[in-house]
């Protein structure tokens, strides 16, 4: 049977607990300390991924436990020699595809560094997290009936690995769009680029309140730590595509924003009766994008390394949305905030929606 192995990592002290309970109730700045000196881990058994053909693969989580504080601000050495070490044990226990998940293929080169290591096959899992991104910002615009063809569309950490291979996507679609990172030497190679391929009318905005406050539809994929976006950031209507984890949406968003839709991208249904071994925060069945990318290319036997670099190649997200859906993965239902969006969530958006349209037709 084939074979995989997941690099994950804690997102939260809620995680560490999660996983080693004997964590409960000490201090987050001592846990971090020993979280430090921890070498990688098996955390545990991937059984019972099957597509509907019947087709089996098995996996390990390997956990690099480490937050994404520690991956932003250790060393960066250190980080990355963490990385290779929980890369080499994946390939120890049998793997013949070793996926990164989380910060895992933020540091590195994007999975670069980790490849020079293996005598196995690597992916970031950025393919599919890029596909199912669009298709769950796409449908949630449908839902909602927003016009794509008449939308301002901003992309936050529109730089990354992710973040480019969605802006040049979008590009070509939408009239108005706007790029957000920090670095504005990025910023503009990347707006060249697009420039040349598509005729959108393109903005360069570092200023996160200011590259929000007119967009319709956000995807939003940085490597920020979390919760850059803020309650007073969104227009009324603005349908939020957060790709980040973790979540570049504050979870406040929630209560006093009832006029927009946060959706989490990039989750996806696993084909089978699927058990992970681990809790990692969603229900049964479900699980992150970069994963089941791991697990579709273990499926396929295609044990080359697929989505390394930050220079993603757009090809590759067709190709593995083709694969993911032979495979029998699919874009999960709505999910914001630990929650299934429910109906009348989307409903009350809607509303509030149709009534600033009626608001500016009787202004206009
Ligand atoms: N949902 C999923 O299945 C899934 C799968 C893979 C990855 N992810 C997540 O997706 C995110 C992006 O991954 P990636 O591989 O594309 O990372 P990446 O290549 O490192 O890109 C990160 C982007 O965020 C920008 N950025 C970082 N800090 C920022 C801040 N404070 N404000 C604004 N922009 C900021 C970076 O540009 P500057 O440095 O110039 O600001 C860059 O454009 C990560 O959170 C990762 O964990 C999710």
């Amino acid at each position: 049977m084939n074979q995989f192995a997941f690099l994950t990592h804690p997102l939260s002290m809620k995680d560490v607990v999660r996983y080693a309970p004997k964590a409960a109730g000490k201090r987050e700045p001592i846990v971090l300390k020993l979280l430090e000196w921890m070498p990688p881990y098996e955390a545990s058994d991937i059984r019972g991924v099957r597509t509907p053909m019947g087709k089996e693969i098995a996996g390990n989580f390997v956990m690099v436990p480490l937050m994404p504080s520690q991956f932003l601000n250790l060393e960066r050495p250190t980080v990355i020699d963490r990385v290779k070490r929980a890369a080499l044990l994946g390939q120890e226990l049998g793997a013949q595809m070793i996926g990164l998940g989380g910060y895992n293929s933020v540091v590195g080169r994007a999975g670069k560094d980790v490849a020079d290591v293996l005598d196995v096959a690597v992916t970031s899992g950025n393919s599919y997290t890029v596909a199912t991104a669009l298709q769950g910002a796409l449908k949630a615009a449908e839902v909602l009936d927003v016009d794509l063809s008449r939308s301002t569309v901003a992309v936050i950490g529109a730089t990354g690995s992710i973040g480019s291979v969605c802006s040049r996507f979008l590009a070509k679609r939408v009239p108005r769009l706007v790029l957000s990172a920090r670095s504005k030497s990025r910023l503009k190679v990347l707006a060249e680029t697009i420039q040349r391929e598509s005729s959108t009318a393109l903005k360069v905005e570092m200023d996160l309140g200011r590259a929000l406050s007119e967009a319709d539809i956000v995807i939003t994929a940085t490597s920020s730590g979390g919760s850059i976006i803020q309650a007073e950031h969104l227009k009324t209507g603005a349908i939020v595509c957060d790709v980040a984890v973790p979540h570049d949406v504050c979870r406040e968003v929630a209560q006093l924003r009832p006029d927009v839709l946060v959706i989490e991208g990039g989750l996806v249904e696993v084909p089978g009766d699927v058990d992970f071994g681990l809790d990692f925060g969603y229900p049964p069945g479900l699980c992150l994008a970069c994963m089941a990318e791991t697990m579709i290319l273990t499926l396929e036997g295609r044990f080359e390394n697929f989505s390394i670099g930050r220079g993603l190649d757009y090809d590759r997200v067709q190709e593995i949305e083709r694969l993911a859906e032979r495979n029998g993965f699919r874009l999960a239902g709505f999910r914001a905030f630990d929650e299934p969006v429910t109906q009348q969530k989307i409903e009350q958006v809607a509303s509030f929606i149709q009534d600033s349209r009626k608001r500016l037709r009787v202004i206009s």
